[in-house]
């Protein structure tokens, strides 16, 4: 492993860094949980901003992004408690601390650069491995097992409503016929046989996120964190969460109307922000990202 990949620092830039922290209004004495913390980018601003009075808690499933962090967090003065855990168990989480609730949330959900560039673990089109996509290493299915165990309409199905694909019968019937998919190209073949040229890339991009979501249960876990969180943070306490693809952000957007209605949360971001043209022009991956905040009000 090369050095800039073990420093954790070069190789994800945390994206919309300035309007995070400044929607989260940091408390210098307050409790603040990332429920994405990966490699701590958006982690070591927050302790920027924190006494050790203070406390951060941060989760991940990716055993490999959370080692990084831990090293990365370890010069700060806050206590910091680290969890190899999904954020959606958050109630047990902070009961297990002693933590009744928090000041602040932060999601910054999807993958990593570190994911994203990592060869072995099957999350890019761009390089061939083992179709894995596993955001937890020992979590039990890979995306090898949707993709050839599935019965073909399910498998259109998932393509169709994760990955909002409408060539997905084609697609499943194709992967169905090239069973059993070993690899990433494996599964490009698949595509490239159910798809012109010209709407390749787009197909694949749509197809892999269907699969991903799937295998890590994305979205599932994003509902139950959305359907409880609200109890955990004080009042006048904020939630902020990063989307990069409207079936999240849909989820968010709607979740935080409805509280909104019931008078629990009041919306601190009318339209979701999105990053500035220098943002973007240097970080690609704040391209597609959507930030929306909240405060909760009663
Ligand atoms: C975009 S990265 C976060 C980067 C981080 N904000 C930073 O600045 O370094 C998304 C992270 O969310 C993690 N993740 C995805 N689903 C998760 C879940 N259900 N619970 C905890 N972490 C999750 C991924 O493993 C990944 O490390």
């Amino acid at each position: 492993m090369s050095q800039e990949r073990q420093s954790g620092t070069q190789i994800h830039v945390p994206v919309m860094p300035t309007e995070v922290i400044s929607y989260l209004n940091i408390l210098p004495d307050g409790i603040y949980m990332d429920g994405t913390v990966g490699l701590g980018g958006h982690a070591t601003l927050i302790l920027d901003h924190l006494t050790p009075k203070g406390h951060f808690i941060g989760t991940d499933r990716d055993d490999e992004a959370l080692s990084y962090c831990k090293k990365r967090l370890s010069g700060f003065p806050t206590p910091v408690s680290l969890f190899h855990d999904s954020y959606h168990n958050f109630n047990a989480i902070l009961d297990g601390l002693g933590i009744d609730q928090v000041n602040g949330f932060l999601l910054d959900l999807g993958l990593s650069s570190l994911q994203m560039d990592s060869p072995e673990r099957g999350f890019s089109f761009v390089v061939d491995a083992d179709l894995d996509m596993r955001f937890y290493s020992s979590q039990g299915v890979k995306a090898a097992d949707i993709l050839n165990q599935l019965p073909a309409m399910e498998l259109a199905d998932v393509i169709y409503q994760y990955g909002e694909e409408r060539r997905s019968r084609l697609i499943a019937r194709n992967i169905e016929k090239m069973r059993p998919l070993k690899t990433v190209f494996d599964l490009i073949e698949a595509i490239r046989r159910s798809t012109p040229p010209n709407h390749r890339d787009r197909t694949l991009a749509r197809v892999f996120q269907a699969i991903r979501i799937k295998v890590n249960g994305e979205l599932e876990k994003l509902e139950k964190f959305l359907s409880s969180f609200t109890k955990r943070l004080v009042v006048g306490g904020r939630i902020a969460i990063i989307s990069f693809h409207s079936l999240e952000d849909r989820r968010v957007k709607h979740s935080f109307k409805e509280l909104a209605k019931k008078g629990a949360l009041s919306i601190l971001t009318k339209k979701p922000m999105i990053a500035t043209n220098e943002e973007m022009a240097e970080n690609r991956r704040s391209r597609s990202a959507k930030l929306r905040v909240a405060e909760r009000s009663a």
